[in-house]
């Protein structure tokens, strides 16, 4: 499935892996870089050093193109890290959170990528008049920090505001190549997917999280702002629905991420070694895509799933 997007990024699938915080580490990079898609690292948990150490871990383990993924929201350490992800091969920088202005000239003049998350129309132009060189359009059904407009509409709004300058990916929702099929009908050249690739052997994950993602329905998603101090859709549990009861308890971004942690309720970044995770206060970050999700699939063997179920829901179209 040859898209703008695949032609610009030098990748075989128009199939993104999202750059999850805690989640999108070297191993799940590079499986679905290798199988033709494009990985990114999610770098938002990483210091500066293990961001560096899994840049060289992917590139270990494949040649082949991948992205890192920097929250903007954390400006203090922003331009170094660019520095450094561009000095170490990525290809692509993916700003999470905003439009990163400073750093848009700096990659442009080493050759790597700028894309911007996006979840307003008016953030992608804003984005493209900045420079950035394809936009994402993230839905409220994603998992992670989001926003309110759904993918449906969002995405045809954002494809005729900017597609004839950039190309447009579509994100939030998206879990299976039927999905990828209706953001190619919706004018996206390709998809951006997260929580569909957390339920795999090469995702790093808290303890119990791929289990609440395999056990979880269509429904079991809220936005809420109790991890982070921003609206963060994640699966309902106690410590949701207490801090909506309680909303004065709720400190703004970041101190609520401090608090979050400090009481042991968020360990994005820790590994399955990790102790003490009460699933009933833990962060687990998760689109509304998540009652598909009955088994941990390889990677790589998503990616292919992808485009095949993609190309076959398309072709039946056509019949
Ligand atoms: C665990 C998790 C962590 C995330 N962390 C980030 C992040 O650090 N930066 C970012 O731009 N997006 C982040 N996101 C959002 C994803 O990039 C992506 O847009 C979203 O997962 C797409 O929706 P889906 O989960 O329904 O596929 C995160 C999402 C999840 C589920």
């Amino acid at each position: 499935m040859r898209t703008r997007l695949t032609d610009l990024l030098g990748v075989e699938h128009p199939v993104m892996l999202a750059g999850m915080g805690g989640v999108s580490y070297h191993a799940l990079v590079a499986a679905v870089s290798e199988a033709g898609g494009f990985g990114c690292l999610g770098a938002s948990t990483m210091s500066s050093p293990q961001m560096v150490d899994e840049i060289r871990a992917v590139r270990d383990r494949t040649t082949r193109p991948f992205g890192v993924d920097l929250l903007t929201a954390m400006p203090d350490r922003l331009l170094d890290d660019v520095a450094a992800l561009v000095r170490e091969g990525a290809s692509v920088f993916v700003a999470g959170l905003g439009i990163p202005c400073d750093a848009i000239e700096h990659c442009h003049a080493h050759g790597v990528l700028v894309a911007s998350m996006c979840g307003k129309v008016r953030h992608a132009v804003a984005a493209v008049e900045a420079g950035c060189d394809l936009v994402i359009a993230q839905g409220t059904e994603a998992g992670g920090h989001t926003g309110l407009v759904a993918t449906l509409p969002l995405v045809p709004q954002v494809v005729d505001a900017v597609a004839g300058r950039v190309p447009v990916v579509a994100a939030g929702g998206i879990v299976d190549g039927r999905g990828l099929a209706a953001a190619r009908v919706l004018g996206a050249d390709g998809v951006w997917v997260g929580t569909r690739f957390i339920a795999t052997p090469e995702a790093r994950s808290a303890p119990g999280y791929k289990d609440a993602l395999l056990r979880a329905t269509d429904d079991a998603t809220v936005i809420s702002r109790a991890y982070s101090g921003k609206p963060m859709r994640v699966l309902r549990n106690r410590w949701t629905e207490h801090h909506e009861q309680h909303p004065d308890e709720v400190a703004r971004f970041p101190a609520q991420l401090g608090a979050s942690i400090g009481a042991g309720a968020f360990h994005l970044g820790a590994d399955e070694t990790a102790t003490g995770v009460d699933p009933e206060r833990e962060g687990y970050p998760a689109g509304q895509g998540v009652g598909a999700l009955h088994d941990l699939v390889p990677a790589g063997e998503l990616v292919a799933r992808f485009v095949a179920e993609a190309d076959a829901a398309l072709a039946a179209l056509r019949d």
